[in-house]
């Protein structure tokens, strides 16, 4: 008789802790006799049957590697004509039983919408932006802040060398987690998140405060998709295949407003993919084994449609259901991090 195959495919935006979670579903998954099969860059490899079968071999050595070994895009199939279709033929091709999906909100939402039309999906949540809902945490968003908390503490010296407004911009599009983060880890003196919009003049306001009270240099983290209040920012109208805006340059705007505003010599960093980059750390490396584990457990048990998730200490399981909303930075949060502004 021939073995059970499990597929698994890593979608979206990549994120360090990728490689810990394909290597814990391949060897679990080994271990309770499938054969594994490695679809290439995201929904796109399923869609034009793009495939590696993974051995003992071909997971070795990733555990700590940035990156995804397989590959991803951002191909929204519920966008292309005929897609779904030939995601159910070559799955059938494929002679898969069960597909792992590895993504955030787009990718998940797409094996979510699969699995109501009858195929076998289980969902692992990453994103370096931490905000799918049914999770405490995503893999990958403790190494993008500890990246971005290093690039705080760096600039901590500059800033305050030359008297000077450094203003860095953070990734996260609807969320600011790794903003909020970064800047209560790193420091910062404002944190400017999309939950919560301010005008210019308030945070101008704010720092000239401080500076009034003898401090002469000033760190401000903003994530990519601030909104200033009363201020049109979208930087392009350009959209990917899930529709959303490629955001990038708030930051310029906010630096150049404040110093319009305060006088005060500004100058600002976008950090950008170097948050997504390199190697995860011990958290998300032993956060994605964990969910990889429990990910092919459920796929042994026949347990489909369903998200493993961390909380507290647990991992748990949920619906993938779960992910078709957004989660944000709650206000105590913000609250507790804006005890530390000015
Ligand atoms: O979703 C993760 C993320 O890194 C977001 O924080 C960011 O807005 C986006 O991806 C950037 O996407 P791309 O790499 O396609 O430019």
């Amino acid at each position: 008789m021939s073995k059970k195959r499990l597929g698994m495919l890593t979608g979206g935006g990549d994120c360090p802790g990728l490689n810990a979670v394909i290597r814990a579903i391949a060897r679990k998954g080994m271990q309770d006799g499938y054969e594994i099969v490695g679809i290439r860059n995201g929904w796109k490899g399923m869609i034009e049957k793009d495939f590696m079968i993974l051995d003992r071999g071909s997971v070795t050595g990733i555990l700590h590697r940035g990156g995804t070994i397989l590959g991803t895009s951002r191909t929204n199939p519920r966008k292309m004509d005929g897609a779904v279709e030939r995601i159910f033929q070559n799955f059938k091709d494929l002679s898969l039983d069960v597909l792992i999906a590895i993504g955030g909100d787009d990718t998940l939402g797409v094996a979510y919408d699969l699995y109501q039309k009858g195929l076998a999906t289980i969902g692992v949540p990453k994103t370096i932006d931490n905000d799918l809902p049914g999770t405490d945490y995503t893999f990958g968003y403790d190494t993008a802040v500890n990246i971005a908390m290093e690039a705080i503490d760096r600039l901590h010296s500059t800033a305050e060398s030359h008297h000077r407004v450094l203003v860095v911009e953070l990734m996260g599009r609807h969320a600011g987690w790794i903003t909020i983060g970064a800047g209560m880890a790193g420091g910062a003196d404002f944190i400017l998140i999309p939950e919560f919009p301010m005008t210019m003049e308030e945070v101008a306001g704010q720092i000239k405060s401080r500076h009034s009270k003898g401090r002469t240099f000033s760190i401000i983290a903003v994530a990519e998709g601030f909104k200033i209040s009363g201020m049109d920012v979208t930087q392009t109208k350009e959209k990917d295949a899930f529709g959303n805006v490629r955001l990038g340059g708030v930051g310029e705007i906010v630096a150049r407003e404040l110093e319009k505003l305060t006088g005060f010599e500004t100058r600002f960093v976008v950090l950008g993919h170097v948050q997504r980059g390199g190697e995860p750390t011990a958290f998300d490396r032993i956060l994605g084994t964990r969910y990889g584990l429990k990910a092919a457990e459920l796929a042994s048990k026949g347990q489909f449609g369903k998200m493993v998730a961390l909380r507290g200490t647990e991992i748990i399981t949920t619906d993938l259901q779960a992910v078709t909303k957004s989660r944000l930075v709650p206000r105590e949060l913000y609250e507790d991090a804006k005890v530390f502004f000015g």
